[in-house]
């Protein structure tokens, strides 16, 4: 029984190790850190988002799903996919998420640069600025034509929005001030 128990100990170590190292190599090997969008402008950028039923809204880098949240309480027949790399951001996420009693949102767990966003007719982004240039090729590959993304911040280079709207952002801060919005 006690050779039981301290192997079982010894399996649960290592695989708490294993967990812990995954979540260190994809921190340090991260190009965004998890900030949520702030507050103060969830409601301005759920009205700037027009989404009809059966629409399918991708958050790349979805965070605690907060903003894929709001939108979904407004759209109940439009469904909102996060994907997020980060196991417990995800796990945040899901609960939030089932504790909005939300049948509408799924959290995929993965790399944005990889998993496939080919059904998206809307995609929002907060992500860094490198970021966005850097996931460009593969929106210009993989969205069908008239697909609309938005970037909070942070434009593409070498693209020009459909439109630029002023958000009024966080008291003493730089960021959350500007939604663009683009067509694919
Ligand atoms: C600035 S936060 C934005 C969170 C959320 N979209 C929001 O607006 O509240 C960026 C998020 O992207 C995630 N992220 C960074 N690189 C990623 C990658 N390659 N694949 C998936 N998620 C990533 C981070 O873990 C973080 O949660």
């Amino acid at each position: 029984m006690l050779v039981f128990t301290n192997v079982f100990f010894i399996l649960l170590l290592l695989g708490l190790c294993a967990w812990m190292l995954d979540q260190f190599q994809t921190l340090v090997t991260m190009e965004a850190p998890w900030v949520k969008t702030p507050n103060e402008v969830l409601d301005q950028i759920a009205e700037k988002i027009t989404i009809k039923p059966g629409d399918i809204v991708y958050d790349l880098g979805c965070g605690d799903a907060q903003v894929l949240i709001q939108l979904a309480k407004k759209n109940p027949n439009a469904t909102f996919i996060g994907v997020e790399k980060l196991n417990y951001v995800c796990a945040l996420a899901w609960l939030k998420i089932k504790k909005a009693g939300l049948h509408n949102v799924i959290i995929k767990k993965g790399d944005l640069y990889k998993l496939s966003i080919k059904d998206a007719t809307h995609i929002y982004l907060w992500i860094y600025p490198q970021m966005v240039n850097k996931i460009l090729p593969k929106l210009e590959r993989e969205l069908t034509q008239g697909v609309t993304v938005y970037s909070m911040d942070f434009p593409f280079h070498g693209k020009d929005p459909v439109a630029v709207y002023d958000l009024s952002g966080v008291k003493n801060k730089s960021y959350a001030r500007k939604l663009f919005e683009y067509r694919f």
